[in-house]
């Protein structure tokens, strides 16, 4: 049995429209210094008509397979976290399969809410531990604009579309050294969107069919803080390791403070955090392979750094990955 599963490539692509405060300040009764000074977001992308997450993911996965040096033909696993599927079925993930002309491999998609990406590297990682797997696709990706009710500035004013993509081969060394998830059902009316094929789409009060993000913002913010703060030193201890260890924390990009708390649970100075948060606010399930990407394209992630990654959202979930990349 091999050891490890270690990150051999990453990709990630957003979609071409920018949607900035100054757009939104016309939508809503809102200001670009409110919506800085709350969450650190300055813009977000949107999906054109008619693209889908899986269209958002196609060029991620490419760009994280180029990366790796990896032909399609030697992906034998893709897992796909997102809470915007094209479709019911099939999943996202043979979607993609097909639109990357890969055959006959198992793919699946895993909803976590904003979690979702590090539910599916967690279980991609263990598919190559096991020996079950030797070259997998992990994607995160979203079209949230979708589910977005553009008239409510409370959570309007938060979210954006994007895909990001990781490679994982099998290695002697770490790699993926451990992750940590968690879901607490009991906070499930703290942040949902209420329709879907089995429970239906009934009209609300108003006479909407209420396909849109509901969210006790205050409330989810402060378990976010606490449970984030919880997972680092779960991880930590997890792994016999002082918070001294990690070179970088990649956190989800959901809202500035929030990963400010964390970076200062963790004593750690911003200039060792990725943040992306400013230029497509909260991508979900996209924004941890998203940010990996951009620390290392741009050159700040190197080979042998320790990494913690970190995501929160509805479930609630929320899970870490630490990584040696
Ligand atoms: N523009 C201007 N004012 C706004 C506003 C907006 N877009 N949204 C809310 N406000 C107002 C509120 O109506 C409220 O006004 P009031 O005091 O007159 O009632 C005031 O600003 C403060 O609202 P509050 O909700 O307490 O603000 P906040 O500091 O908690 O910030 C969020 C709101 C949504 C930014 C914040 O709660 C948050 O980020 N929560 C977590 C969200 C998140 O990350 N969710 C996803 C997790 S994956």
């Amino acid at each position: 049995m091999l050891k490890y599963s270690r990150i051999v490539g990453t990709g990630s692509h957003l979609p071409e429209k920018v949607l900035t405060n100054k757009d939104l300040e016309q939508m809503v009764e809102t200001s670009d210094e409110w919506i800085r000074e709350r969450t650190g977001i300055g813009e977000r992308r949107i999906a054109a008509k008619g693209e889908t997450t899986v269209d958002l993911a196609v060029p991620a996965a490419r760009r994280a397979m180029q990366a790796a040096g990896v032909d399609p033909d030697e992906i034998d696993l893709i897992v796909f976290g997102t809470t915007t599927p094209d479709q019911v079925f099939p999943n996202c993930g043979a979607l993609l399969q097909d639109r990357l002309g890969i055959r006959n491999c198992p793919a699946f998609s895993v909803e976590a809410a904003c979690s979702s990406f590090i539910y599916a590297l967690s279980v991609a990682d263990k598919f190559i531990k096991l020996g079950d797997a030797k070259c997998a696709l992990v994607i995160g990706a979203e079209t949230l604009s979708r589910i977005v009710d553009w008239s409510d500035r409370s959570t309007a004013i938060l979210f954006g579309d994007g895909a990001g993509a990781v490679v994982l081969k099998p290695a002697d060394e770490a790699g993926i050294i451990s992750t940590h998830l968690h879901t607490d059902g009991f906070y499930k009316d703290l942040l949902y969107c209420p329709v879907g094929p089995s429970k239906g789409f009934h009209p609300d009060e108003q006479g909407r069919i209420p396909a849109y993000i509901h969210m006790a913002g205050n409330e989810v913010f402060k378990i976010a803080v606490k449970s984030l703060g919880a997972i680092v030193d779960e991880t930590l201890a997890a792994n016999g390791l002082d918070k001294s260890a990690i070179d970088w924390l990649i956190p989800h990009q959901a809202n500035i403070r929030i990963i400010q708390a964390t970076a200062k649970k963790l004593e750690m100075s911003m200039d060792k955090v990725i943040v992306t948060v400013e230029q497509h606010g909260n991508t979900s399930a996209a924004s941890v392979p998203m940010a990996l990407d951009a620390g290392v394209r741009d050159g700040r992630v190197k080979r042998g750094d320790l990494i913690l990654l970190e995501a929160f959202g509805g479930g609630l979930t929320w899970g870490s990955a630490l990584i040696r990349y």
